[in-house]
């Protein structure tokens, strides 16, 4: 019951050509979903650590070809209100359907506030609060219209507590704590559960890109960023995918408006 059976089902994921994004969406094929991964596939002027390929996202997509499903590479920017309408709408016209939505693009950098620049507030809430109502918003029409419709949100332990330093980053998690529950009470009356993840420090790209912008060796990131995890290990990509598994299972019919923690314990404090 834990263990979704998606066939025949068209799964979104945002930030699809690595990390977390790439690990999402192969459990979704490998559970029976289409997949349509949208990434932005180039480099931005923030962050300052590199963004996935346009070599990456095609590596995903043969990956899920491979498994014998479709997959549709989607280049756009989550800031781009047209370019999101069009990813959706090439979406439902190459599979006929849209049931789940994985909001999971996003970046960070980090300073005190005082130091934030309008462009690093700007992008950060524009990629990773705003990006996730824009493709809710293009997707919630088809989402509505399946008889399982689920959209996951990918937050951060910084959706629930703060963290120093990263005070446009916990803004913008803290809004997608509270856009969720939001959409999870307007979406009820179809029947579709909005769910958000809260992750602890995951080991991928951003972690990697974040340590590099401020020179950071990997055991200075696990004393600045891993202290308050009672495990204090880094957490596989695929841990966050369990949760996202879960809740796109039958067994999570009946959670909706929820912020699931795969944290290593940060939030226990
Ligand atoms: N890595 C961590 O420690 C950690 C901790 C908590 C939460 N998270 C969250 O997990 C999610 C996945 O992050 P990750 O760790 O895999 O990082 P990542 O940098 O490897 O992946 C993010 C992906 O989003 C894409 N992206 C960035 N801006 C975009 C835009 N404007 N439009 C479209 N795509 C864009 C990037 O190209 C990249 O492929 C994010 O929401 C992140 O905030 C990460």
């Amino acid at each position: 019951m834990g263990v979704p059976d998606l066939t025949g089902q068209v799964a979104l994921v945002t930030g699809a050509a690595r990390g977390q994004g790439r690990s999402h969406c192969l459990a979704l094929a490998a559970a029976g979903a289409d997949v349509a991964a949208l990434d932005v596939c180039r480099d931005l002027p923030v962050p300052a650590y590199p963004l996935a390929t346009r070599a990456e996202l095609d590596a995903v997509v043969a990956e899920i070809e491979a498994m014998g499903r479709g997959a549709l590479p989607l280049e756009a920017d989550v800031r781009d209100p047209a370019a999101v309408e069009a990813a959706v709408a090439e979406t439902v016209e190459r599979f006929g359907r849209l049931d789940i939505v994985v909001n999971n693009a996003a970046i960070v950098t980090s300073a005190p506030f005082w130091e934030l620049s309008e462009e690093q507030w700007g992008a950060v809430i524009d990629t990773n609060l705003s990006g996730v109502w824009r493709v809710s918003r293009a997707a919630a029409p088809h989402v509505r219209r399946s008889p399982r419709g689920r959209i996951v949100n990918i937050a951060s332990t910084g959706g629930v507590r703060g963290f120093g330093e990263f005070a446009h980053y916990v803004a913008a998690k803290h809004g997608v704590v509270g856009l969720t529950k939001a959409m999870a009470i307007e979406l009820a009356e179809d029947r579709v559960t909005v769910n958000a993840i809260a992750p602890g420090a995951v080991d991928s790209p951003m972690l990697a890109g974040l340590a590099d912008e401020l020179g950071l060796t990997p055991d200075e990131v696990h004393k600045r960023w891993l202290h308050d995890q009672l495990l204090i290990e880094v957490i596989p990509p695929e841990e966050v995918t369990g949760a996202l598994m879960w809740l796109l299972s039958d067994a999570a019919r009946h959670v909706t408006g929820h912020c699931l923690a795969v944290d290593g314990g940060a939030l226990a404090h």
